[in-house]
């Protein structure tokens, strides 16, 4: 039988049986009689243990080549494993030369190393915790939505609007044999999504509740720690909602049933994640003086400013000026200072997690506030949806790799995502 390294390790007891496993090898080590092999498959963060009688060629058995090994498990006298692998047969699928493979052999490379490997770094301990980390959660997602009554949709990822209105997009054009004289391929000019949503918006007032969780696209000039041309945000829209306090719920259990589900799930891979990341992290200092006057949008440092004043825990931030939010915030109306009901939540670390908010439901109101920005044409459809059976509703947008650095406590946005794009780098 073929079994995966995860399989062949809670295998709880020896077993007549023959099995086959495959992967590649993570460490080689030869006693005068024995030979002892790490083999691993991705499949957990342990490796399964192979012994071969050292009779066996092991030239070409070295770190990081592929291979296939067949034999039967058997009681390990290790402490650390229920079984091993007694080895009869070991077929090198593919050699890999350890001189010129940039991950070496039992040495634990920083992540800024690793980056420059985009094609390799999954195959350390450190990426392979992360990255399966990540697979959970986004099933942990799904499932917390799914068991709340929520319906995925999926939103598109060409658009021709600009939903958060900051300038941010990338705009599409065809490439290639198409020639589309005059005009474009759409008509119109199209981008890559930066929110669904609007999407949503349109959703809600059929489904009620609903949310989606794909990439968008913002092409923001900002090498910072935080920030990606290219991310995954899981958006949230529910109607009938006529309260931050309610949508602050959900965010809320959002967070909480995502992240006991990640820790109840892959332990092993949260505890390396601990152990390799916690020791360097660095503590960022700040402006403890910093003040800030009504008005100004809140960077960087006055995120961290207001998580640290309130003790270092997560801390929702809400009732922003009108000025400072997209058209579709909710109009407070609360005088002079001219609030709409937006909520961010800010967590240590890595500052804004969440933004979200009330929508502007009345159809005056948005109506107003979309002539003020020149966009009444382009918004027909989203003004019809206040025409046409219009309900109080309200949603939240969280980062996806935002959410995976907060958990693990990985510093660099580029750590938690497969294959990072940012300004000058868009490598494989
Ligand atoms: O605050 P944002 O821009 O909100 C929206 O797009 C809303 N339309 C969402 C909604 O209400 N449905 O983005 C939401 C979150 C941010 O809080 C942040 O976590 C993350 O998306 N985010 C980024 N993550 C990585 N790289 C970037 N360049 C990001 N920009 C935003
Ligand atoms: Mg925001």
């Amino acid at each position: 039988a073929k079994l995966s390294v995860r399989d062949a390790l809670r295998a709880q007891n020896a077993s007549e049986e023959r099995v086959k496993v495959q992967g590649w090898v993570r460490s080689v080590r030869s006693q005068k009689e024995v030979l002892f092999l790490h083999v691993n498959d991705g499949s957990s963060l342990e490796s399964l243990q192979v012994v071969a009688d050292s009779s066996l060629d092991s030239r070409k058995l070295t770190f990081g080549s592929s291979v296939e090994v067949q034999g039967q498990l058997v009681k390990s006298p290790s402490k650390r494993q229920n079984v091993e692998l007694k080895a009869e047969n070991i077929d090198v699928i593919g050699n890999c030369d350890a001189k010129t493979f940039p991950i070496r052999y039992k040495e634990r490379h920083p992540l800024e190393y690793l980056r420059q490997y985009p094609h390799l770094r999954c195959r350390t301990n450190i990426l392979g915790s992360i990255l399966r980390i990540r697979s959970e959660a986004t099933a942990a997602i799904h499932s917390f939505f799914k068991d709340s009554g929520f319906v995925h949709i999926h939103t598109p990822i060409i658009t021709s609007n600009d939903c958060e209105g900051a300038g941010e997009l990338f705009q599409l054009e065809a490439a290639g044999k198409i020639k589309v004289p005059e005009e474009n391929f759409f008509n119109v000019p199209a981008f890559l999504t930066v929110s669904g949503q609007l999407h949503l918006e349109v959703m809600s007032g059929a489904f009620t509740q609903v949310f989606t969780f794909g990439p968008t696209f913002r092409a923001e000039n900002s090498q910072s720690r935080r920030h990606l041309a290219e991310f995954y945000m899981i958006e949230a829209e529910i109607s009938f909602v006529d309260s931050l306090q309610d949508l602050m719920q959900v965010m809320e259990k959002l967070f909480k049933a995502t992240t006991m589900m990640v820790l109840s799930n892959c332990p092993e891979d949260v505890n390396l994640c601990y152990k390799f990341i916690a020791p360097g992290q660095k503590i960022r200092t700040y402006a403890e003086k910093q003040l800030f006057n009504w008005g100004i949008d809140l960077q960087t440092e006055h995120e961290k400013y207001l998580v640290k004043h309130c003790g270092n825990i997560p801390v929702f931030v809400i009732n922003y000026p009108l000025a400072l939010k997209p058209f579709y915030m909710r109009d407070n109306e609360d005088g002079p200072q001219h609030t709409v009901a937006a909520v961010d939540l800010l967590v240590p670390g890595i500052g804004e997690l969440f933004g979200g908010g009330l929508r502007e439901e009345r159809y005056h109101f948005l109506e107003e506030r979309l002539a003020r920005s020149r966009l009444t044409e382009v918004y027909q459809w989203y003004l019809d949806l206040r025409r046409f059976g219009s309900v109080p509703h309200g949603g939240f947008g969280m980062g996806f790799e935002r959410y995976l650095q907060c958990i693990l406590g990985v510093d660099n946005i580029k750590d938690v995502i497969p294959f990072p794009r940012f300004p000058h780098s868009c490598l494989l």
